[in-house]
């Protein structure tokens, strides 16, 4: 079945080795940022779901998760943060110290919007961690705490990422054959 998909992919961008050692960086990294305390990692459905549940596995600190499904709301030229809640998060976040999970930060758009969003709902604190960013195609600023690997603007999937709800469970990142999404 993996093989299969792999029919669709161009190539290999990184190998789930190349993930496996990114992710234990950024997970040390979190856990010395957040000694002492009892962070809450938000992830935003569904790409990052694979990234959280690696995530947590290297992370030392005691922890909990949440899982939010939003998307974009209104048009581009609407200034105030808002986003459709899709499936909002179990947890009262004020006075939590907020860490939002994501899969890949493209245009920043979503992202920023659901940034605004928590910050109104008063956490100690909120940073912002991305396995992958996909800087060239930037729309709104977002500042990342934590980032993982920089890829070029291409279509990726696998890893959770997906494209039409298929490939996230390749689990390489891989680039997509440009004529599976043009066809
Ligand atoms: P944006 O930053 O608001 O443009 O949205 C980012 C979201 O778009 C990510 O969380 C992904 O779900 C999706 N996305 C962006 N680039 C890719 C890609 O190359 N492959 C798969 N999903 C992507
Ligand atoms: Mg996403």
């Amino acid at each position: 079945m993996i093989n299969d998909l792999m029919n669709d992919v161009s190539r290999v961008l990184c190998t789930q080795q190349q993930l496996k050692a990114e992710v234990k960086r950024l997970g040390i990294e979190i856990s010395r940022d957040y000694e002492g305390r009892q962070p809450i990692l938000v992830s935003v459905l569904k790409g990052a779901f694979v990234f959280m549940a690696d995530l947590v596995r290297e992370i030392t600190v005691p922890c909990t998760i949440d899982f939010m499904s939003v998307s974009s709301y209104g048009s581009s030229t609407e200034s105030s943060g808002r986003v459709k809640i899709i499936k909002d998060l179990d947890t009262n976040i004020e006075n939590r110290d907020v860490i939002i999970v994501e899969d890949i930060l493209d245009s920043g758009v979503t992202l920023s919007k659901l940034i605004e969003l928590l910050k109104s709902r008063n956490p100690s604190s909120l940073a912002v961690c991305t396995l992958f960013d996909k800087p060239d195609r930037r729309k709104a600023y977002v500042a990342v705490d934590y980032r993982g690997i920089t890829v070029p603007d291409e279509f990726v999937v696998g890893y959770g990422l997906d494209y039409d709800e298929k490939y996230r469970n390749l689990p390489d990142l891989c680039v997509l054959k440009p004529e599976i999404y043009t066809k």
